[in-house]
C-alpha cells in the first residue's frame, strides 16, 4: 500500500473509496469467508461501515465527495485490513448472523454457521412442533442460542461454553438482543454443567477442523480463537464426545443439530453408518447433520454392541 497523500487526494468519493479499497485487497490476496467472498463486497462494507453509512444505501450517494477527515478515516480501515489481516468484523466489532448483529472481537469465533438459514426456517421441515428447551452448545458469541431465542419467543434457551473469554462476549449479546429473562450460560465442559437437564432440540457448531489443516489456514481465520476451530488429528474429538452424551441429554422426542463443516470425510471415517440427515441449504454452506434422539440411540447401541462382539 505505497500510495502518497497526493494520490489519496484521486480517492474523491464513496464509490473511488471501494474501487481502491478492493484493488488493495486484491493485490494483497486477502482471504474472505467471514461474511464477505470476495474483495468488491469487503471493501464495500468496510467503507459504508466506517462512513456510518446503511449497507443498502442509495446508489445515488456512492457519488458523494467526501471529506478529508472521513477519506482518511476509510483508508486507514482498508489500510488495516491489508496490514494486520484481521477479518473484517474484528475491525468493526460487529457481525450479522440470521439477521441480527452481534458483538464480535477475537475471543469468539466470526458467526457463518449454516445454521442460521435452519433458523430463520425454524427448522422446518425437520422440527415437527415449536421446541420448548433448546441447547446452544459450543454457543461463543452466543449467535445460535439467540436467534433461536428469537425465533421460539416461548421456548427456554441455554448456551454452554467452556472459554470465560468467550463468555463475556456471549453476556453482551444477551444484554444487546434483551433475551436475558430467557437465556442462560452454562460454563464449563460440554454437557459436564448440564447433569440431568434434557432439552427438546440440541443446535451445536462444535470445533471440527483437524490439526493438520488448521496449521495450514489463512492468517485470517488464525485471527480467531484455535479452541473454536481446531479439534483434533481428524477434528472429530468433540464431536466423538457430543454424539456419545446427547441421547443422555434429550428429549425422547428430541433432536441434535450439529455442524461439522468440510469435515465430512473425517465423520465418515469415524462414524461409518451414521443414520443422519444432510440438509442442503439455499443461501450455500453444508456439512450439518439433523438426528432424532431415537436414531441417535440406536446407532450408538448397535455400534456399542458390535466393539463388544468384535472384542470377544
Ligand atoms: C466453532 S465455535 C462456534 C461458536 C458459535 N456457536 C458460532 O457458531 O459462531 C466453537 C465454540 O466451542 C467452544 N468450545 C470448544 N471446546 C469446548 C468444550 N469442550 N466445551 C464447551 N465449549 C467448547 C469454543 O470456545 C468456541 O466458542
Amino acid at each position: 500500500m505505497s500510495e502518497s497523500p497526493t494520490d489519496l487526494q484521486a480517492l474523491r468519493t464513496v464509490r473511488d473509496l471501494v474501487r481502491w479499497g478492493a484493488s488493495e485487497f486484491a493485490r494483497a490476496g486477502l482471504v474472505y469467508g467471514h461474511g464477505t467472498e470476495n474483495a468488491l463486497d469487503e471493501a464495500f462494507h468496510l467503507v459504508l461501515w466506517r462512513l456510518n453509512l446503511p449497507f443498502d444505501l442509495p446508489a445515488v450517494y456512492l457519488e458523494s465527495n467526501l471529506t478529508d477527515g472521513e477519506r482518511l478515516a476509510v483508508v486507514e480501515l482498508l489500510r488495516a485490513r491489508v496490514l494486520t489481516r484481521k477479518p473484517a468484523p474484528y475491525l468493526t466489532g460487529e457481525a450479522w448472523f440470521a439477521g441480527l448483529a452481534f458483538h464480535v472481537d477475537e475471543r469468539v469465533l466470526i458467526p457463518r454457521s449454516p445454521i442460521g438459514e435452519m433458523i430463520g426456517d425454524q427448522f422446518l421441515p425437520w422440527l415437527t412442533r415449536p421446541p420448548t428447551t433448546i441447547l446452544d452448545l459450543c454457543a461463543g458469541s452466543g449467535c445460535i442460542g439467540i436467534a433461536c431465542a428469537l425465533a421460539f419467543p416461548e421456548a427456554r434457551v441455554e448456551l454452554a461454553e467452556l472459554d470465560h473469554h468467550a463468555i463475556e462476549i456471549t453476556e453482551r449479546n444477551l444484554r444487546r438482543h434483551h433475551v436475558e429473562d430467557r437465556v442462560s450460560i452454562a460454563a464449563g465442559d460440554l454437557f459436564k454443567p448440564l447433569k440431568g437437564r434434557r432439552y427438546d432440540l440440541i443446535v451445536t457448531n462444535p470445533p471440527y477442523v483437524p490439526l493438520g489443516e488448521w496449521a495450514l489456514l489463512a492468517p485470517e481465520y488464525k485471527h480467531e480463537p484455535r479452541r473454536a476451530l481446531e479439534a483434533g488429528i481428524d477434528g472429530m474429538d468433540i464431536v466423538a464426545r457430543i454424539l456419545k452424551d446427547a441421547p443422555a441429554h434429550l428429549e425422547d422426542a428430541g433432536m441434535l443439530i450439529c455442524e461439522i463443516g468440510g469435515s465430512q470425510a473425517e465423520f465418515e471415517q469415524r462414524f461409518p453408518g451414521f443414520p443422519g440427515a444432510w440438509p442442503e441449504f439455499a443461501n450455500g454452506g453444508d456439512g450439518v447433520f439433523v438426528i432424532t434422539r431415537q436414531e441417535l440411540k440406536h446407532w450408538l447401541d448397535a455400534r456399542g454392541a458390535a466393539g463388544k462382539k468384535g472384542k470377544k
